[in-house]
């Protein structure tokens, strides 16, 4: 099988954690190299992931030719200059979320690449987790009826770290909205295939001394007509963190736990319904009638970097096209200038 050959930017966070490994295990790959700032990092990187080189700068790791693509995991901060390097280069892009600081940078990004037919995609990996795509299908089958109401919750416990750069917003752009609400935000839009054209927030700091927000609910209108709810919090502890997606429909419900996440794993259940005629005493137990979702549990991140290679060495369709990563972007802007102004603020379309 063909393989797509990867450059690796910032490969010492989640890049480690999570999408190297998974890359490892991803049929239409092979890693190139890896950079890393400081070299004793980036040569313990390269060892770890069998990569054939390991560079301490941007520019070293661009001018390989055996790179065809990069995977951008640095701090957002870094996102625009690399990615707009890595585009000069000629490499295809996927990039860690938030693509860049602000919508602007995003765009230009998302401009150049298309002018240069590049791929450019971002690292929503939550599209592939295995109970995501099932809800996907049942719900363009209408297999819900008609979808009223949604929700998707992303919590964590993250107290100050000196020098962190998520709690400084010039090197974040924000915080757990920027940071996690932004995939609920994604989430809740590729379930659905609709877009948020509405928002109101509360958003702040409530119990961290940081210049980013620890705190971030949002109600959003969809174009369907949906009314959705995100919420994002940094100060919730991990093991009181649910993590929960539910949607209802005018057919039924699903609900699920931990399928928001870095794994495959967590649990969905479903109501599939018939409500015919008014139910003057409301008696749900007995008419309820669950079934738990099951599926084979598989990396996200394999899928993400499968899905990207796939795209290009197969001609089909990215998983997450670039406008819609943008589209996630504005969203995340339109939210935090609702929540500044204390207003409902309409989100325009890209
Ligand atoms: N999709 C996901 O599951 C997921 C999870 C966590 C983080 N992220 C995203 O990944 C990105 C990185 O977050 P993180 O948690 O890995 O951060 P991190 O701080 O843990 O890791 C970033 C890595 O980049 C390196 N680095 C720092 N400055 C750099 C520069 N200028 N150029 C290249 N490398 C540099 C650091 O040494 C470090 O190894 C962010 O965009 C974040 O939002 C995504």
């Amino acid at each position: 099988m063909k393989k797509l050959s990867w450059g690796v930017i910032g490969a010492g966070g989640i890049a480690d954690r999570r999408t190297l490994p998974g890359m490892m295990l991803a049929k239409n790959a092979s890693l190139a190299a890896v950079m890393e700032i400081e070299a004793g990092p980036a040569e313990t990187l390269r060892k770890k992931y069998n990569a054939a080189k390991a560079y301490t700068s941007v520019e070293e790791l661009l001018a390989d030719p055996v790179v065809e693509a990069v995977y951008i995991a640095s701090p957002v901060s870094a996102h625009y200059k690399q990615a707009l390097a890595a585009a000069e280069a000629g490499k295809h892009i996927l990039i860690e979320k938030p693509v860049a600081l602000s919508l602007d940078e995003g765009k230009e990004l998302v401009k150049i690449c298309a002018e240069k037919k590049l791929q450019f995609s971002a690292g929503f990996m939550m599209r592939f987790h295995p109970c995501h795509r099932e809800l996907r299908e049942i719900i363009s089958g209408g297999g819900l009826g008609k979808i009223v109401s949604l929700r998707a919750q992303l919590t964590c416990w993250y107290p100050e770290i000196p020098g962190a750069w998520r709690q400084d917003p010039a090197l974040s752009g924000g915080g757990a909205l920027m940071d996690m609400g932004i995939h609920c935000i994604d989430l809740l839009q590729y379930l659905t295939g609709s877009r948020a054209v509405r928002v109101s927030a509360l958003i702040g700091t409530r119990i961290f001394s940081y210049a980013v927000d620890d705190s971030a609910s949002l109600i959003m209108e969809f174009e369907n007509g949906a009314h959705a709810f995100v919420d994002a919090f940094f100060n919730i502890p991990d093991d009181a963190s649910e993590n929960r997606l539910e949607i209802y429909g005018t057919g039924g419900c699903a609900l699920a736990a931990g399928t928001i996440g870095q794994t495959g794993g967590g649990s969905c259940s479903l109501v599939y319904s018939n409500p015919g005629g008014y139910n003057k005493n409301q008696n749900r137990e007995e008419s309820r009638g669950r079934q738990n979702l099951s599926w084979t549990e598989v990396n996200p991140y394999t899928l993400e970097i499968e899905s990207f290679g796939d795209s290009l060495l197969n001609g089909n369709k990215p998983e997450v096209p670039a406008k819609e990563a943008l589209q996630v972007q504005r969203v995340i802007a339109c939210a935090y200038k609702a929540a500044r102004e204390n207003r409902t603020v309409e989100i325009p379309s890209g």
